[in-house]
């Protein structure tokens, strides 16, 4: 797909990864709307970043009917959506039996709930759109993030893999399903990468990331996700699978 045609929603858009991504397309001349809980943080970046092509809509999307509605504004501001990055996420650390006694349910829900949940709510009322695009070829691209925890998560992360591995798990049926629409779905699964989420970490816990890296040793950038992301859209052929995007790092226990 010519870049300039792009007309992307990116949840999550207003920091880290998904915000790399809106970067890229903004500078290739496409029509992006962030979406994100974030106000503060896309008022931000959107005074930097002014202009016509670029829209942001303050929604939960965990939230089916402000879903909905922003996919519809989305579509409004664009004139079309043809693709959708799933970027919203959340850490949701914590132990199955920490020191305070066991995870408290509604900790191990929320972390579904968004990483999970919200990227099907997104992707559905996306795709409900999509459908109706009537090109020769893709009428969407759905781009989902889960990450290498999905497959060996560590101590801590038994929320946190679960919903990165139920996102995993959806990829190739909802592909399946939604080829007859001429929409395809990928799901990039990122290692560590210079983000908010992770340069909160202390330099030591970063260093020894960094280390555990095989090549190239260190973490990733945002833009080499943004490149990924770029190319699961210009090829055609990238559909129902999931990418790794990690320099060959696999997580240990701890
Ligand atoms: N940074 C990494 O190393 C890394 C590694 C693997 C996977 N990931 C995944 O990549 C995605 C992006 O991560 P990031 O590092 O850019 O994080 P980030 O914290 O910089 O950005 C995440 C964005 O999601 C938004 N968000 C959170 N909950 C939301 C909700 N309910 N509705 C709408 N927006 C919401 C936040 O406001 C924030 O702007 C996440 O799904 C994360 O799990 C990141």
């Amino acid at each position: 797909m010519d870049r300039t045609k792009i007309k992307a929603v990116i949840t999550g858009g207003a920091s880290g990864l998904g915000q790399a991504v809106a970067e890229q397309w903004m500078a290739d001349g496409a029509q992006v709307v962030l979406i994100d809980l974030n106000s503060t943080q896309a008022d931000t970046w959107m005074s930097a970043h002014s202009n016509d092509r670029l829209t942001f809509i303050q929604a939960d999307v965990t939230d089916e009917p402000a879903m909905e509605d922003a996919m519809q504004q989305a579509h409004a501001a664009m004139d079309g959506i043809n693709v959708l990055v799933n970027c919203a996420g959340i850490l949701g650390p914590g132990r199955v039996l920490g020191k305070q006694g066991p995870m408290p349910l509604e900790n191990f829900s929320k972390t579904v709930m968004v990483n999970l949940i919200g990227s099907f709510n997104a992707a559905k009322a996306a795709a409900a759109w999509m459908q109706h695009n009537n090109q020769p070829d893709d009428n969407g691209v759905i781009i989902n993030t889960a990450s290498i925890a999905a497959f060996e998560g560590q101590i801590g992360q038994a929320a946190y893999s679960a919903s990165k591995g139920g996102v995993v798990g959806m990829t190739l049926p909802m592909a399946r399903e939604l080829a007859r629409f001429q929409i395809r779905v990928m799901t990039i699964a990122p290692g560590v990468f210079h983000t908010p989420m992770v340069d909160g970490m202390t330099p030591e816990i970063q260093d020894s990331l960094s280390a555990a890296i095989p090549y190239p040793s260190r973490l990733g950038q945002a833009t080499e996700f943004a490149q990924l992301a770029g190319h699961i859209v210009d090829n055609q052929y990238l559909n129902g699978s999931v990418i790794r995007l990690d320099g060959a790092a696999r997580l240990t226990p701890k």
